[in-house]
């Protein structure tokens, strides 16, 4: 058997280890999981009881195309149903957006470090990836414009970025589309917008009246804290939505999850409950590394990356001992460690581990 040459040396996607495994692993009975920037809230109520009334339609396929939660979504964003796609996460639709966009040595360009599945995704279509490296943390948005060829086709974008939690404002934002060509399809990532409160961030969903080449990403994973029912979506001119729906898996989110997010977008108190708790959050892990002078990116999102001034793997491994788990092995932050705004228990407990870690780890 032979599999398509550029798949061959791909890495399998590492997500942020299970608590499960580490409880085995470790013979712990306490772990916390602040490692893939889940709502330690959980989801809306609202979510929860909508779920449970889907259960009466298990065994019939979910509506393909989303059409009631479309509907929910355009009004809620002010665009058409038509300028909407949803997939199984975002992550689908990063996915769908490479394979409609994406052809054999086309060039494709992304921030470096950023979020690892447009760099995977463009791979697997044999795209030519330029990583353009982030300055201080942040998008270098004139570099990555100033490496745009005729062969570009798709630029992307992660706002606020993850790992760096960073954010490009919305005066930059501007200026670079003003810039870019039109027939590069730019893709924005705002699986984190939802929690940032500076008011130059951007509304990405806002910008799509002036710009076709223009996609937008969210998700029902993170504030809404739905991340185990696997839907996210895509915002965009028509006309792109369209290719992109060409692409879809014809059942590609269930019914479930359908159901759960519809609700939660009619809970808006438990939205904000949630930004202003992750915003105590980022305060106290902020308070926190001061105290223990440790400097740390400006966090706009629902995580914190820190440097730790040490080997972040040794970090990592320690902080597992102690049973929290959170995310290291940056290539060009080999000292920073990431960690997701837990509950006040758990930001605790993280923080507590992290003071006896510091003595422990060699700098
Ligand atoms: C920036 C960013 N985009 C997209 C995703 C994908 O999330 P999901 O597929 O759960 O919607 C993630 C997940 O961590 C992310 O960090």
């Amino acid at each position: 058997m032979q599999p398509k040459s550029n798949i061959v040396h791909l890495p399998v996607y590492q997500p942020g280890k299970p608590i499960e495994d580490v409880k085995r692993e470790l013979g712990l009975t306490e772990v916390i999981k602040l490692a893939s920037n889940e709502n330690p809230n959980g989801c809306s109520e609202k979510a929860k009881a909508a779920v449970i009334e889907s259960l009466s339609n298990t065994h019939i396929y979910p509506d393909g195309a989303s059409v009631e939660l479309t509907a929910d979504l355009a009004v809620k964003l002010g665009v058409q149903p038509n300028q909407i796609i949803f997939g199984a996460g975002s992550s689908e639709v990063i996915l769908m957006i490479a394979r409609a966009f994406l052809a054999p040595g086309d060039e494709t360009i992304m921030a470096d470090e950023t979020f690892s599945q447009y760099k995977h995704n463009a791979e697997v279509e044999n795209a030519r990836i330029i990583e353009v490296p982030l300055k201080d943390g942040r998008h270098d948005l004139p570099a990555m414009l100033a490496k745009v060829t005729s062969r570009t086709k798709v630029l992307w974008i992660c706002n606020p970025n993850n790992p760096t939690g960073t954010i490009v404002s919305h005066d930059e934002l501007t200026a670079f589309m003003k810039s870019v060509p039109t027939d590069v399809l730019v893709v924005l990532d705002e699986a984190y917008g939802e929690f940032v409160y500076d008011g130059t961030y951007s509304n990405g969903v806002d910008m799509l009246k002036e710009y076709r080449n223009l996609v937008v990403l969210r998700t029902f994973s993170k504030i809404y804290g739905l991340a185990s029912f696997r839907i996210g979506y895509g915002v965009g001119h028509p006309d792109v939505i369209r290719f992109v729906n060409q692409v879809r898996e014809p059942f590609n989110t269930s019914r479930a999850a359908q159901a759960a997010a519809k609700a939660s977008l009619a809970d808006d108190a438990f939205l904000e409950a949630c930004r202003e708790s992750n915003a105590a959050g980022v305060r106290y892990l902020y308070e926190q590394f001061d105290r223990l002078g440790l400097t740390y990116f400006p966090a706009f999102g629902n995580f914190v990356m820190v440097d730790a001034k040490r080997p972040s793997p040794e970090m990592f491994d320690a902080l597992l001992r102690r049973g929290i788990i959170v995310r290291a092995r940056w290539t060009y932050y080999p000292n920073h460690i990431r960690v997701s705004v837990g509950t006040p228990e758990e930001n605790k407990k993280f923080i507590a581990a992290l003071e006896q870690v510091l003595q422990e780890v060699t700098v």
